[in-house]
């Protein structure tokens, strides 16, 4: 499917943003290994959690979803929750589709079951490096057969031994997958960051009643507690409430309010980077719900955007805007330097290869480093003809970038939004004021 975009004069108006999908995939599963009923209102509507309720449902889950209220807000979801030793083997494969974070935290939860299963995905997702999980998940005693590192794996859970396993990656979902797979362990699970990630698991686990202690960089778990069900509201996506954020902040004159937004520190990297930069975004009425931090944001155009550099322990906090920031950088007065990111080239595609390509074919001048991004500014944006690559962040991004470029913009494979945003097009027709 092709979007066209043209470009926008201000960005106005109210928007909620879909429930955030990391925190949509974890309440899923540990609702799955409850006991008793789980209730998920404003789950995140994307198709990456389906393939998660998908594969859950395989396992011999009973998930329910009921249709949303209004506009973008996501469905109501029942999960009636099987306990630890609960789930059944499954038929065939398990497909996670386009997800990621599905497979590895899956992953997880199979090499404690003491049966096999075969995960496997799209074709994106059986490029992707699983090495990361294997590695761990053998030495607590799972036997793991993959495609040199890569999907379709073929587990062989059952008697797991916890340990002690400092992450070599900063990587939330490697540091998840361990922990899941600790609640079906004997004895303590430890897990060392270098670098601080997106903490949803741990902060779930810990309203079930699971024994989880952070000490500094190190997270503990003492599996043998029965997990409580949950009853909550996820909070909206930051990482779908940035490219709003980014399209009020490049035009001038916008003015959005962004309600319900999830401020979960590990994931609020992007407002500290735009707001650097000189946005001016403020959050109000902030509250604390599913045990998470929420509140609302105010966004008005930016006067003016200054050049900064991102890197090192900042990263994991914004990993996922990194295309939209070197979007929001070819606006800014000076050169922007993203460092640290080389993770971005293992994700649903090469997204540093794909933000230099897309930019370039925008007229604009980017130069790709082996972890990074070097973006001059201020440049003016060409609309051009750009491929999604198959990757709903670039799709997004490059359609925030349309409505600041002069002429129109072409989103190719713009339906990949729908794996974490469906509706996107629809609000951005929404909230976008045409140039005259
Ligand atoms: C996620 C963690 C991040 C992120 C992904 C979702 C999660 O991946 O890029 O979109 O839900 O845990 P890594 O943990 O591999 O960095």
């Amino acid at each position: 499917m092709e979007v066209h975009i043209r470009p926008a004069r201000r960005i106005a108006g109210e928007v909620r943003v879909p429930g955030d999908k990391s925190l949509s995939h974890r309440a899923l599963m540990l609702g799955a290994l409850a006991h008793g009923e789980s209730l998920l209102q404003d789950l995140s509507p994307g198709a990456d959690v389906q393939s998660t309720a998908r594969c859950l449902r395989a396992l011999g889950v009973s998930i329910d979803f009921h249709s949303g209220g209004n506009g973008s807000e996501g469905p109501t979801v029942s999960v009636r929750g099987v306990g630890l030793s609960g789930l059944s083997p499954p038929e065939g494969p398990l497909d996670a589709g386009n997800s990621g974070t599905t497979m590895r935290l899956l992953a997880g939860v199979l090499a404690g079951q003491p049966f096999e299963s075969v995960l496997t995905g799209d074709a994106s997702l059986r490029r992707r490096p699983m090495g990361r999980i294997v590695e761990p998940l053998s030495r607590m005693g799972a036997s793991i057969e993959s495609e040199r590192g890569r999907a379709p794996l073929r587990i062989r859970g059952g008697r797991l031994k916890g340990i002690r396993y400092e992450l070599p990656v900063p990587s939330a979902q490697v540091k998840s997958c361990v922990l899941l797979a600790g609640l079906f362990a004997e004895g303590e699970t430890t897990v060392v960051e270098p670098v601080p990630t997106r903490d949803h698991t741990e902060r779930l686990l810990r309203q079930q009643g699971a024994t989880i202690e952070r000490s500094g960089r190190t997270i503990a778990l003492r599996p043998g507690a029965a997990l409580k069900p949950l009853a909550l509201r996820v909070p909206g996506d930051p990482s779908s409430a940035a490219f709003w954020v980014a399209a009020a902040t490049l035009l001038p004159g916008s003015r959005l309010l962004i309600r319900g937004v999830g401020l979960n520190p590990t994931r609020t990297g992007f407002l500290a980077a735009l707001q650097r930069m000189g946005a001016c975004v403020s959050r109000q009425n902030v509250r604390e719900e599913a045990g998470e931090p929420v509140g609302d944001l105010v966004v008005r155009g930016a006067e003016s955007l200054q050049a900064i550099e991102v890197g090192g322990e900042e990263l994991p906090a914004l990993i996922d805007e990194v295309p939209l920031l070197a979007v929001v950088a070819t606006q800014a007065e000076g050169t922007t330097v993203i460092r640290d990111a080389g993770e971005l080239r293992v994700k649903e595609t090469d997204r540093l290869r794909a933000v230099a390509r897309n930019l370039g074919r925008m007229g604009a001048e980017v130069e790709e480093l082996p972890e990074g991004l070097l973006i001059p500014g201020p440049q003016p944006l060409r609309g051009a003809r750009l491929p999604s690559y198959g990757d709903h962040r670039i799709a997004m991004a490059f359609a925030i970038a349309g409505l600041c470029a002069s002429g129109e913009t072409v989103i190719e494979g713009a339906e990949w939004a729908d794996v974490s945003y469906p509706g996107f097009f629809e609000v951005l027709d929404r909230l976008s004021e045409p140039e005259r």
